[in-house]
């Protein structure tokens, strides 16, 4: 079964009229391929934003330490808030100071500070005794929908997998999961729109004074108890963190370390299933595993964007662009880029070398990249030992229209199990 694409965007008008289409959101890759001909450096009206994506482009601006994640002073929200009256602007000071804080928003030495508080929590080494935990959750939830002869890979098991898992990592107790996670989709609403409501603005700052109270608590509560999670080593660091960095660094961890968890599992097994040769590759070789994870990294990559802002005037790909301007770095355009990869748009299981920019680069890349990583070959693993075979139950996949994140909202597949051992 071939790759679905619907739109042909080759023929639809200029650049930016296509990139006024939320379709393109579902459907990204022709553009990116026009991008990369007519406009690697590029300035998007429907997006207010430089969009680049060569990969050159977007490895630049990743590495070098002129460009920011946040806009000055405003930080990582002024920007998407801009269209709002300035009375309700002056209503949003709470969350807008929490995208000043944390990992995320900060440029070294604070985020070196920040950052070199829990590294070794997401070090291989560290994690590899939580791969028997993990496996345990996965194990779970397919015994859950054992025996069923059609299954959403989603909702099963590619959603709850990494939310137990983050939740666990930071120490986060399961019982209140349901709980965080609204909170912490309210607090990033804010930023998964260019022209967010106010609605949407002042929704977000209750979830954060709830999300503020309940970490608050937590801390407290774990430096007289420590345990071994990633919020004790917050807390007992306390002299060199402030309150509102551990939140804002926890709310990226909530966000940062689930749906992109899920968009890999999902559209791993979506990209297997709809190449069934490929597929029965993987099943009858499990050494092929951890480079056909970098593989459904590079070609679906889950953060297909980050926004970066640039400190001072500089120029790239010829073009000037002054400071706190935002650039969009199309992280899933940069690896599908032809002078890079070959056959960029071919799912290649054994692809060498696969230097691709999902987990970003430079200071900010990704401290959850070795979690994500274990939590793929854990989840891949145990879905393979647990069905004889798998196959597409909609031949078209169901793909969320949004910026930040690409994830299928549904994959129903219809599946024969193994019998389980008595
Ligand atoms: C496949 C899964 C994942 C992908 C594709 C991914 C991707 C990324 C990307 C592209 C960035 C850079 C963001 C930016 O510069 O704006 C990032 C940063 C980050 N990610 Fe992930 N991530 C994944 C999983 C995780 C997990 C499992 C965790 C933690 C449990 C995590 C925590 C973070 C944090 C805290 C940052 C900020 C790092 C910093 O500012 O230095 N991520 N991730």
């Amino acid at each position: 079964m071939s790759v679905v694409e619907t739109h042909d965007w080759t023929t639809a008008g200029s650049i930016d009229d296509v990139l006024a289409d939320d379709r393109v959101l579902t459907d990204p890759y022709p553009v990116y391929r026009r991008l990369h001909r007519e406009a690697p450096v590029h300035w998007a009206a429907a997006w207010r934003s430089w969009v680049v994506s060569t990969y050159d482009g977007v490895a630049t601006i990743l590495r070098d330490p002129r460009w920011s994640t946040s806009q000055g002073s405003r930080g990582r929200m002024g920007w998407n808030v801009q269209h709002l009256e300035a009375g309700q602007r002056a209503k949003l000071d709470p969350i807008m100071s929490h995208y000043r804080a944390g990992m995320l928003s900060a440029d070294p030495p604070d985020h070196t500070r920040i950052k070199g508080i829990v590294k070794h929590d997401f070090t291989p080494q560290s994690l590899e005794r939580r791969a028997t935990e993990i496996r345990g959750i996965a194990d779970d939830l397919l015994a859950r929908v054992y025996g069923s002869s059609e299954v959403d890979i989603i909702a099963a098991f590619a959603y709850p997998l990494p939310s137990v898992v983050v939740h666990d990592v930071l120490g986060l107790p399961r019982d209140d999961i349901d709980t965080i996670t609204g909170w912490a989709e309210d607090i990033i609403a804010v930023l998964d729109s260019n022209r967010p409501d106010f609605d949407v603005c002042l929704r977000a700052q209750e979830s954060l004074a709830d999300a503020r109270r309940y970490i608050r608590e937590l801390l407290e509560r774990r430096r007289r108890f420590p345990q071994d999670d990633v919020l004790t080593h917050f807390a007992l660091a306390h002299d060199s963190i402030s309150d509102a960095e551990v939140v804002g660094t926890c709310a990226t961890f909530l966000t940062g370390g689930h749906e992109t968890t899920t968009a890999l599992i999902g559209n791993g097994v979506l990209r297997l299933l709809q190449d069934p040769p490929l597929y029965r590759a993987l099943a009858d070789d499990r050494a092929l595993l951890p480079s056909a994870i970098e593989e459904f990294l590079r070609i679906e990559s889950p953060a297909q964007r980050v926004t970066r802002f640039a400190r001072v005037s500089l120029t790239l790909g010829g073009v000037n662009i002054e400071p706190e301007t935002p650039v969009i770095a199309l992280i899933g355009a940069a690896n599908r880029d032809s002078t890079v990869f070959d056959r960029p748009d071919d799912l290649n299981l054994q692809r060498q070398p696969n230097r691709h920019l999902a987990f970003a680069a430079g200071v900010h890349s990704c401290i959850g990249a070795p979690l994500a990583r274990l939590e793929a070959r854990v989840a891949f693993t145990a879905l393979l030992d647990a069905v004889e075979s798998m196959e597409l139950a909609e031949p078209k996949p169901d793909w969320l229209p949004i910026h930040a994140v690409r994830f299928q909202r549904r994959l129903p597949v219809r599946v024969k199990w193994r019998r389980r051992s008595p």
